[in-house]
């Protein structure tokens, strides 16, 4: 993380909503922290930032992050991805294990956490469940944990042997830490490269049943109840999923869980044309899946809004449809999607701008564990960790523009609402008037 600005700054003109409320007021920064709040505060040699329009939040905390570094440094970096997380609106990412080599020793997880010091936001690490995310053998949990890893996954693939995840799940419990699966049953889903149903038949692609993540969300809710570990889902994908984890939250399980953008955004007849943009894990579901993915971001079945950022080269995502990586760009795009699909008159359950601020704040720093940093009050005292967005701006989305190195995003030529205007990491602008600051 970056360290902390001694120059002052004023956010001025905008309407600040936290998880107290939301309430007009100029909120004054100094030396990392918010130092006060109020009306029509003076300038006194702050360096002033134009808010006007605009809604003053907490900083957003992306729980689902692909860097690439170390070992795919040509589809991004710590540095590319934290600049595009910062012109998202976001302080904190939680990157993700599946780097070359492993993030499941203690070496590569202090040297994601190096790289991290001069990223354009805090890099959280997380790290793997099993050695080399081979679902094997069990990683030093406790060592990586001693180094300050709260967050366990092997994402990119589930944890397939069900021994070895309620032994991680005791590990986990004993540790403090949380486990967040990719819940993905690879017999079912080996080979395919869509969601199975009508438009897999007949576009002639091998599909996956809903039921590849169901039967994996289903054992895993019930180690939860078997070892009272706490588990969160990652991309829950389907209308089965999200029914399974609101009968488990209503059962008083701890289990939380996120839905990605284009969970609740795309279908799988964005497939139609082959393009390999949308190839994604888990797979763009149906009308039904995505209107399920919605109520559950409506109703607190799911907690968090995340991103699944997964960069690859344009040279990768060129292949055909069953070669071609699965996976997306997803930082610079998430609020404006939210605030577009979720807040408007469209299907579903219309959500406030508050709420949609939770699911992008305040509720996953609290899953990752760095709550008493993120996701703050806006008040005196408090982490200056921040983002100001203008909630009714309009722009095309450019993937010429994009921060990233890569260039796969499936919102190529949307007209989107809501668009990030400063954001304030431990009280330095990382993001000034939509442009990065470095
Ligand atoms: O689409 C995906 N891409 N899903 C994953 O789980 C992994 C990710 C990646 O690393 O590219």
């Amino acid at each position: 993380m970056a360290e902390s600005s001694l120059s002052p700054v004023l956010i001025a003109g905008g309407e600040v909503i936290d998880a107290t409320g939301r309430r007009h007021a100029d909120v004054r920064i100094a030396e990392g922290a918010v130092v006060e709040v109020g009306a029509s505060l003076a300038a006194d040699g702050a360096q002033v930032l134009d808010a006007a329009g605009c809604i003053v939040s907490p900083g957003f905390v992306d729980l689902h992050t692909h860097l690439r570094q170390p070992g795919r440094e040509e589809a991004e970096t710590i540095e590319t991805g934290s600049r595009c997380a910062a012109l998202g609106g976001y302080t904190a990412v939680v990157a993700m294990p599946n780097t070359t080599p492993a993030m499941d020793n203690a070496g590569t997880v202090r040297e994601v956490l190096e790289l991290g010091r001069t990223a354009l936001c805090e890099v959280v690490a997380s790290g793997a469940i099993t050695l080399d995310r081979a679902g094997t053998q069990l990683a030093p949990m406790a060592e990586l944990a001693s180094l300050g890893v709260r967050i366990f996954t092997d994402d990119g693939t589930g944890v397939q042997d069900d021994r070895l995840m309620r032994r991680a799940l005791e590990y986990a419990s004993g540790l403090g830490v949380t486990l967040a699966q990719h819940c993905e049953v690879t017999s079912l889903s080996e080979g395919t490269c869509m969601h199975e149903g009508a438009w897999s038949s007949r576009l002639g692609l091998p599909g996956q049943p809903s039921e590849a993540e169901e039967i994996m969300v289903m054992r895993d809710i019930a180690l939860a109840r078997l070892t009272g570990a706490r588990v969160h889902f990652q991309h829950l994908s389907t209308a089965g999923s999200v029914a399974l984890v609101r009968a488990a939250k209503t059962e008083g399980l701890a289990v939380t869980a996120e839905a990605t953008t284009h969970h609740f955004t795309l279908t799988d007849a964005c497939v139609a044309g082959y393009d390999p943009v949308f190839k994604v894990h888990p797979p763009l579901r149906t009308d039904g899946d995505v209107a399920a993915v919605r109520a559950g971001l409506g109703d607190g079945t799911i907690d968090a809004i995340a991103t699944d950022h997964a960069p690859h080269t344009t040279e990768d995502k060129e292949r055909p449809f069953d070669a071609a990586p699965p996976g997306m760009l997803g930082l610079e795009t998430a609020l404006a999607l939210a605030i577009t699909e979720l807040t408007g008159d469209g299907a579903g359950p219309r959500l406030e701008l508050s709420d949609v601020i939770a699911l992008m704040s305040w509720r996953p720093a609290a899953i990752a564990g760095i709550d008493e940093r993120h996701g703050r009050p806006i008040t005196a005292g408090e982490p200056a960790n921040l983002c100001v967005f203008d909630p009714t701006a309009t722009w095309v989305v450019d993937p010429a523009q994009s921060a990233s190195r890569s260039r796969n995003t499936p919102y190529a030529g949307r007209i989107l609402t809501g668009r990030v205007r400063h954001t304030i990491l431990a009280g330095t602008p990382t993001v000034i008037d939509g442009a990065a600051t470095r």
